[in-house]
């Protein structure tokens, strides 16, 4: 079906690191936010540790009540899977 999320793994989301392609994950769901950076309250530099890995210990630390879902709905690229659970 169309709407199947995409798979990714930790290394193909460690590769979109940067500010001009950054991805992140919060329990399980990988977010595309190079767009949002310009709106982050908390500024880039802060939205940019968190960037390219597994950003749901930081982002619960900073601000676990922020509707992260809803804001980054349209951001959302894929779920993230062990490299061990994906085919070769
Ligand atoms: C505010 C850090 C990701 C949305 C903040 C602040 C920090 C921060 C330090 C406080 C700024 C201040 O009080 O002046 C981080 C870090 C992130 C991250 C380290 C990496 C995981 C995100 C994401 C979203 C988001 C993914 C939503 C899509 C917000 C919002 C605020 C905020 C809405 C304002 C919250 C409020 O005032 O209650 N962030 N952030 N942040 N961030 Fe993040």
């Amino acid at each position: 079906t169309g709407n199947k999320l995409k798979d990714i793994s930790p290394d193909e989301l460690a590769q979109h690191n940067n500010k001009n392609d950054a991805w992140l994950a919060i329990r399980g769901m990988v977010y595309n936010v190079t767009s949002y950076f310009e709106f982050h309250p908390g500024g880039e530099e802060e939205l940019m540790r968190g960037v390219g890995i597994d950003a749901t210990d930081l982002f619960d630390q900073v601000h676990k009540w922020v509707n992260y879902e809803s804001m980054l709905k349209k951001c959302l690229v894929g779920r993230l899977k062990a490299d061990s659970m994906l085919p070769p």
